[in-house]
């Protein structure tokens, strides 16, 4: 064997379920206890939170009304990718998620990338449930008089970096109240946190313990975990439902006019956060080793929750913006603040108390998903042994559990929120990718074993190659400026974030000054804070008004490698698409999953280049750890597989 066949060396299927019921049959296996209902529940446990009660508020402001395309357009991407999720899930029903699934696809060296990438997805992303989580529970605290400190709620950089702006702003000539709530909080947790010499003690003291207390009932077990995530579920569903009853009779129509404020590239501003309040079905392929019927229940209940949850979605984005005007929707508790606005408070105080409940469900199954796939990649002799320990009382991969405690608690203590929402919508959408590219590939090898369940065929071979070009000509002949800027490179205006990053304070000082001669009206609604004042702007009049600004152009335009760069993911995404396109016709692919890799791929090649870079990072690091440990260990290696 050569070394690269030692690297994409396959699992075989029928070597991955044998191992998993011999793991079981010698008393360590995992409890059988998981029906269709209880994986439906588990289902919608992991995707109603943070993200509908959430990080909505933030992706409804950028787009406006038409968040909803990015609604719909997010449930097919990820409608398609579960079926090719439900596809494997039928044909290996072991615990592992999309790292099992590629093991047997691609072989070994994607198996471990893919198992290295769903850790953004669970771990990391649990990061961002558990922050949004504190926040929600912070404000209730408030509401019940009992005040968190600053110091307490928030992580260690992002109050840095707040409390660098905001003395910026202030020394300026900013008034403490032209600064946002979020400047202020970080302002004062920087200056009252206790300090232990240089050291300051700021860390989101409620997040680390929901997470600490959390991961101990993973630990003690499923039975409990079912339990309680069907007990949230029944909650988290009544509490959506009714806001949609109750929030539809203060629909004014009038609010959805503009529907689309910001035109395509406000709602695609949107995309981490709505493809955030979906993740979450994926997790179900987890649990494969507890459900009853894992073949024909697992794929059920994915399109079950995915369906529910879309509906729900879709009537959620368009009675949040209806009820109030998009602009006012940039909150991180935007279902209780609308209700908080037509003044039935006692609506909202129960809305927030179900969002905590959401969260810490959603919470809850990501918590269960991640140490189960370490547990498979330690089955196969990717990590050591003891990942996949087995907890002789609780029957839960004990070990696994607590670093995957560790690997949310930690990074919480340094980073910021919103970076890990990139992060993990990456990680994330890797993943599916390569699902749905693995049931291709499945597809055209012959002989390839297929599972009870088939994803319903539509042959792509012209179909896919006919949207492909349908779509270039409705973007050359629709949008021909943009789309010939885009070929040719054309130096564009810094995005608010990288303008403002970039921006000496002396020079912000000076743009505040002649946007206030402008259009003071329109600072002022900003609450005078300019990054929000240019963010509210639509594309037109931002572009104007960075034109106008009085400072050097190098400050204000991106041009050549550093703007080409961040064109990179969507070079990638057009190659890939051509590709497709290729194949399609030439093997006969099946639509559904073909459309899965592109809306997912199109999807990751939104999210900004800096977090493309970090994922990729990530990637390296994991590619160490594989050469020094799991390529020597691995079971395959051993040939140990061989011989169950
Ligand atoms: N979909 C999950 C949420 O919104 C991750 O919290």
């Amino acid at each position: 064997m050569s070394f690269f066949d030692h690297l994409f060396r396959k699992k075989n299927i029928d070597d991955a379920i044998a191992t998993a019921e011999q793991e079981s049959i010698h008393g360590g296996g995992l409890q059988k206890n998981l029906r269709v209902v209880d994986l439906t529940a588990l289902g919608i446990a992991a995707i109603i939170g943070a993200g509908i009660f959430s990080t909505i508020g933030s992706a409804s402001y950028n787009g406006g009304p038409a968040v909803v395309f990015l609604f719909i357009f997010t449930a097919l991407a990820c409608g398609f990718a579960a079926f090719a999720y439900a596809e494997f899930a039928s044909l290996i029903p072991v615990s592992g998620s999309a790292y099992t699934y590629s093991y047997v696809a691609f072989g070994e060296l994607i198996a471990w990338i893919i198992g290295w990438a769903l850790i953004m997805e669970y771990a990391v992303g649990n990061i961002t449930v558990a922050v949004s989580w504190s926040g929600y529970f912070t404000g209730l605290c408030d509401s019940a008089g009992w005040h968190i400190p600053a110091w307490a709620t928030v992580d260690y950089v992002s109050a840095k970096e707040g409390f660098e702006t905001a003395g910026g702003l202030l020394k300026a000539g900013a008034a403490v109240s032209d600064l946002t709530d979020a400047q202020r909080e970080a302002y004062a947790a920087w200056t009252q946190a206790p300090q232990i010499g240089n050291l300051r003690a700021i860390l989101d003291i409620p997040a680390i313990v929901m997470s600490i207390l959390i991961t101990a009932l993973v630990y003690v077990g499923i039975r409990e975990s079912k339990t309680t995530a069907n007990l949230m579920v029944v909650l988290k569903l009544i509490v959506v439902v009714l806001v949609i009853i109750v929030g539809v009779f203060y629909v004014n129509t009038d609010n959805w006019h503009p529907f689309v404020p910001n035109g395509f590239g406000g709602v695609m501003a949107g995309v981490s956060s709505v493809f955030f309040a979906y993740i979450g079905f994926d997790a179900l392929s987890t649990m494969a080793e507890e459900s009853k019927n894992a073949q024909r229940d697992l794929p059920r209940a994915m399109i079950y929750s995915i369906i529910l949850c879309t509906v729900l979605y879709i009537i959620i984005a368009l009675v949040l913006t209806g009820m109030v005007s998009y602009k006012e929707l940039n909150v991180n508790d935007p279902l209780a603040y609308v209700f908080s606005k037509i003044n039935l408070k006692w609506f909202s105080g129960i809305i927030a108390v179900s969002a905590v409940v959401a969260m810490a469900g959603v919470f809850l199954v990501f918590q269960l998903g991640q140490p189960r796939i370490w547990m498979t990649m330690s089955r196969d002799g990717l990590l050591p042994k003891r990942f996949s320990h087995i907890h002789p009382k609780f029957r839960t991969p004990d070990f696994s559990t607590v670093i995957t405690g560790l690997f949310v608690v930690i990074p919480m203590l340094f980073i910021p929120s919103d970076t890990v929402l990139n992060l993990c919508s990456m990680g994330t959408l890797f993943a599916f990718v390569l699902v749905c590219a693995g049931v291709l590939k499945l597809q055209m090898t012959p002989d390839a074993p297929r599972g009870k369940f088939r994803t319903p065929y539509a042959n792509a071979k012209w179909l896919f190659p006919a949207m492909l070009l349908g779509m270039m000509a409705f973007m050359f002949t629709s949008y021909p400026k943009e789309t010939t800027d885009w070929l040719t490179n054309e130096r564009e205006a810094f995005v608010v974030e990288d303008l403002m990053s970039g921006m000496p304070e002396q020079e912000i000082a000076r743009i505040k000054t002649q946007i206030a001669q402008s259009d003071s009206a329109g600072l002022a609604a900003a609450g005078g804070d300019l990054a929000a004042y240019l963010g509210g702007l639509k594309a037109e009049d931002y572009h104007s008004a960075v034109a106008a600004m009085p400072v050097d152009d190098a400050l204000k335009f991106e041009s050549g490698w550093n703007h080409f760069q961040h064109k990179i993911p969507m070079w990638l995404f057009i190659f890939t698409c051509f590709y497709l396109a290729v194949l399609s016709f030439r093997h006969n692919l099946s639509l559904i999953p073909v459309l899965g890799l592109v809306f997912c791929f199109y999807m990751m090649a939104q999210i900004p280049f800096k977090s493309w870079l970090g994922f990729f990072i990530w990637l390296a690091a994991g590619l160490v750890i594989y050469f020094g440990y799991g390529f020597k260990n691995s079971r395959l290696a051993r040939g140990k597989a061989l011989n169950i």
